[in-house]
């Protein structure tokens, strides 16, 4: 048993949280030029009506809400449903990144990165699931990152809430393929937006926005679980993940200024 891609995405109604830069506003264009129709949602709504601007009238929705907040994701689910009778996409992009390492190990900015990062995707998954599972139909696709595939320097609280996101992603796969439900993890390498703008090293195989958007398009179009990019970094991670420990840390320890 395969899960199923969405093969066109004109006329799909995808709801991208994280929409106001970086990859979610990437990702909300390419819907949009690609004819869907894209709710969009985050904290910044000046940002959002800026994205809604360039697409046909009624073809988005800015829906502004605080992924830490249930009650304002509930409403603006709520009001997508209302305005359109239902989802075909859920693209939980939205994210923060602190670094954080044991000599300063700030337990509020912990807080706030579990809360954004694993709390805001779980609480989209749980309002939209309903009614993809009455339906027997829909995408869930969540935005982690490589660096929750094992640990990695500098991110003592980032790290733990994308390895959450792989975890919630594989576990949700075997519930939701036998109903009809894709499930898509998404997990990035190294993507040039202000989040990564503060770092202070040469990031590897640094890709752009738009390259981000096509990967997690096109895998989302083959109907892909495992949507990672780009390989040749993504590839790289995944062979370490498998190393014995100790080889592992030294790697790391190698290619990582600490
Ligand atoms: N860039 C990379 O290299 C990279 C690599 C791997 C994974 N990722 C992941 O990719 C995702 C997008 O990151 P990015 O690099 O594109 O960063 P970004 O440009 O900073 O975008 C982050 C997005 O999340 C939204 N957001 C943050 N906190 C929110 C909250 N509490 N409620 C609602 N929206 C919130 C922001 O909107 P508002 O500020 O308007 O709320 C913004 O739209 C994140 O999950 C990140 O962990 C990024």
């Amino acid at each position: 048993m395969k899960q199923t891609g969405i093969a066109n995405f004109a006329g799909k109604r995808i709801w991208v949280i994280g929409a106001s830069s970086g990859i979610g506003e990437a990702c909300a264009k390419a819907f949009i030029n690609q004819g869907a129709k894209v709710a969009l949602s985050s904290r910044r709504v000046e940002r959002l009506n800026a994205i809604a601007e360039h697409a046909k009238l009624a073809q988005t929705l800015v829906i502004p809400l605080d992924v830490t907040n249930r009650d304002q994701l509930t409403q603006g689910y709520q009001a997508l449903l209302k305005t359109w009778g239902g989802l075909d996409l859920l693209l939980f992009v939205s994210g923060i990144y602190v670094p954080l390492r044991a000599d300063d190990f700030e337990i509020n900015i912990a807080e706030q990165t579990i809360e954004a990062n694993l709390l805001g995707p779980m609480r989209a998954v749980a309002l939209a699931l309903p009614e993809m599972l009455k339906a027997h139909s829909g995408h869930i696709a969540i935005v982690g990152s490589v660096a929750g595939y094992s640990g990695l320097p500098k991110a003592l609280a980032y790290g733990p809430s994308k390895a959450g996101i792989i975890n919630f992603c594989e576990t949700l796969y075997y519930d939701l393929l036998p109903q009809g439900i894709s499930v898509h993890m998404i997990s990035p390498g190294f993507v040039a937006t202000e989040a990564t703008a503060q770092n202070d090293f040469e990031m590897p195989a640094l890709i752009t926005t738009e390259e981000a958007a096509k990967e997690i398009l096109s895998g989302i179009q083959r109907g892909e679980f495992d949507i990672h990019f780009p390989k040749r970094f993504s590839g790289f991670l995944k062979f370490l993940r498998i190393l014995p420990y100790p080889l592992y840390f030294w790697i790391v320890r190698r290619f990582v200024k600490i």
